[in-house]
């Protein structure tokens, strides 16, 4: 592994080595264990979208593992102002130990990795965000006691969060449906890509229209914001396309009794979930955001330590 630009780019062995070790490095950090395999590095952290959790867990993470990250605005470096990635790759690959990069084309990410000399771990683009859903899959472990023969299901826009879902979903072995509008399905080359991994693990990927369909019997259900970052001006469009797939009540009642709710957040109330699935005992939010810090030390510490 020398990169982390997409799920679908690991194997089944490489996510579970991610999982296994940021199990561990929760523990350590709950214990008091003390372990600094990147002492002396540097990450730099690009950002040319908003950031809470990704921005402030990398930053911590890069800290506890005795290293340090540099936050990089994209309106403040050169790239911003048209400097080539090639150049910026090349220049930043001489300062850095490693680039985590948040940012719209998912090709950008992949040149990053192909024109620099050190690892590139993608904080999200508009195809995928590996780092939640690994972050996701540890979350749903400490829950449901395994990684894999579990049902996921995702309501919503067919986004970078289902993509990766379906990435991991299939590398793992676990069964997904993703219900999206017309309209506003997955990628499908990610879907072909999906299916693929699929058959090697027997992990079932089910596309629908259909929310009640891909909810019921499931153990897991998840969400995500309607309208993503870049998407503002489709708002109101969005909203009215998407009427009919909010996890409420009524659509989180046709889960497994002992489901889980999961979103990575941000989230907004209303519009894609119901408050009172939100902020009611079946949701995991605040786990699944803190599970972030692990499952990224872990794949900062796998890319990066010698
Ligand atoms: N879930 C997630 O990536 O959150 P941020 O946009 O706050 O980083
Ligand atoms: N789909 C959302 C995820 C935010 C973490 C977005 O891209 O804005």
């Amino acid at each position: 592994m020398k990169h982390l630009l997409t799920l679908h780019d690991l194997t089944t062995e490489e996510i579970n080595q991610i999982l296994d070790l940021a199990k561990k490095l929760k523990s350590d950090l709950k214990n008091g264990v003390v372990n600094e395999p990147l002492k002396g590095k540097t990450l730099g952290m690009i950002f040319s979208k908003s950031s809470t959790r990704t921005r402030v867990s990398f930053e911590v993470g890069m800290g506890q593992l005795g290293g340090r990250a540099l936050f990089l605005s994209s309106n403040d470096i050169q790239l911003g102002r048209g400097e080539s990635i090639y150049d910026t790759a090349n220049v930043l690959s001489r300062y850095l130990d490693g680039i985590m990069i948040r940012t719209y084309a998912q090709s950008d990410v992949e040149d990053l990795a192909k024109y620099g000399s050190i690892p590139i771990i993608n904080g999200l683009t508009d195809l995928v965000h590996p780092c939640q859903i690994l972050a996701d899959f540890q979350t749903i472990e400490e829950y449901k006691g395994k990684r894999s023969g579990l049902k996921i299901a995702y309501v919503g826009d067919g986004n970078n969060i289902a993509h990766s879902l379906l990435y991991g979903s299939a590398k793992l072995g676990v069964d997904i449906s993703v219900a999206s509008p017309e309209n506003y399905t997955c990628n499908e080359e990610v879907v072909a890509n999906a299916k693929d991994d699929a058959k090697k693990t027997g992990a079932e990927i089910i596309l629908t229209n259909d929310p009640k369909e891909a909810v019921k019997g499931a153990d897991v259900v998840i969400t995500d914001t309607w309208c993503s970052m870049g998407q503002d001006a489709e708002k109101q469009e969005r909203i009215k396309a998407f009427q009919g797939f909010q996890v409420d009540k009524k659509l989180f009642g046709l889960a497994k009794d002992d489901a889980i709710f999961m979103h990575c957040l941000p989230a907004y109330r209303g519009y894609e979930v119901a408050e009172d699935i939100i902020d009611g005992p079946m949701s995991v939010i605040f786990d699944e955001a803190e599970n972030r810090l692990h499952a990224q030390k872990a794949v900062m510490q796998l890319l990066m330590s010698e």
